[in-house]
């Protein structure tokens, strides 16, 4: 069985659905760089370890970030899911994990890489939105799309209704895609990614128009 580790520092509702989503992989740890995060609330309602490593502590990113592997390699980690972690990680970490980790964004990339991204689509006037999940490499927000969930704009959305909206998919899609990975439906080989046994050329599109 896939020993998973989510990383988190917010509300943790990415968590919260894999949780519920009884997957074919186990959550063996919950390790987040805030203390005050509520997702470790969800991981101690489930029964599931954690740990927090305040970034704050550690002069520098690497340093940080070489605590966080030790913590990954002792949970004898072999997925690394990243659900509303906000630090950026330095290369060595990712190249640790290249291949091993996914991240959820809430734009269809490559469109919207970093923050405020529904902002940004209003401001844009996009008819579409949505989120991606994808591997995670040295370049932010650039790794291979393994899924996305698509929505149409609404003239009545606002930022916070395009977040909550967003949400929904992605509380679809994240928990879909490491059910694929834990089964083996995707694999991570020197090839590329394959998807039940071919190539994988674009990203599962799960649409709610
Ligand atoms: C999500 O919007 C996700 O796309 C982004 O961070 C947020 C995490 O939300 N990476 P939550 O903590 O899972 O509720």
């Amino acid at each position: 069985m896939i020993k998973i580790a989510v990383l988190v520092s917010g509300s943790g509702s990415n968590l919260q659905a894999l949780i519920d989503a009884h997957l074919s992989g186990e959550i063996v740890g919950v390790l987040s760089n805030k203390p005050e995060a509520f997702a470790l609330e969800r991981a101690h309602k489930a029964g599931i370890p954690t740990t927090v490593i305040e970034h704050k502590q550690y002069p520098s990113r690497e340093a940080f970030d070489d605590v966080m592997h030790q913590q990954l390699l002792d949970w004898e980690v072999d997925l690394v899911v990243l659900a509303g972690f906000m630090r950026i990680l330095s290369e060595k970490f990712v190249k640790a994990w290249e291949g091993k980790m996914l991240n959820i964004h809430p734009s269809l990339l490559p469109h919207y890489k970093g923050m405020h991204t529904h902002q940004r689509v209003l401001n844009t006037g996009d008819v579409l939105h949505g989120c991606t999940v994808h591997y995670v490499t040295p370049e932010l927000d650039a790794g291979q799309a393994l899924a996305q969930g698509m929505l149409k704009v609404s003239h009545q959305d606002t930022a916070h209704t395009l977040s909550q909206r967003v949400h929904v998919l992605e509380h679809l899609i994240y928990p879909q895609v490491v059910e694929w990975i834990c089964t083996g439906v995707i694999q991570h080989t020197t090839a590329g990614v394959m998807y039940r046994g071919k190539l994988m050329q674009e990203p599962v599109q799960f649409c709610k128009l």
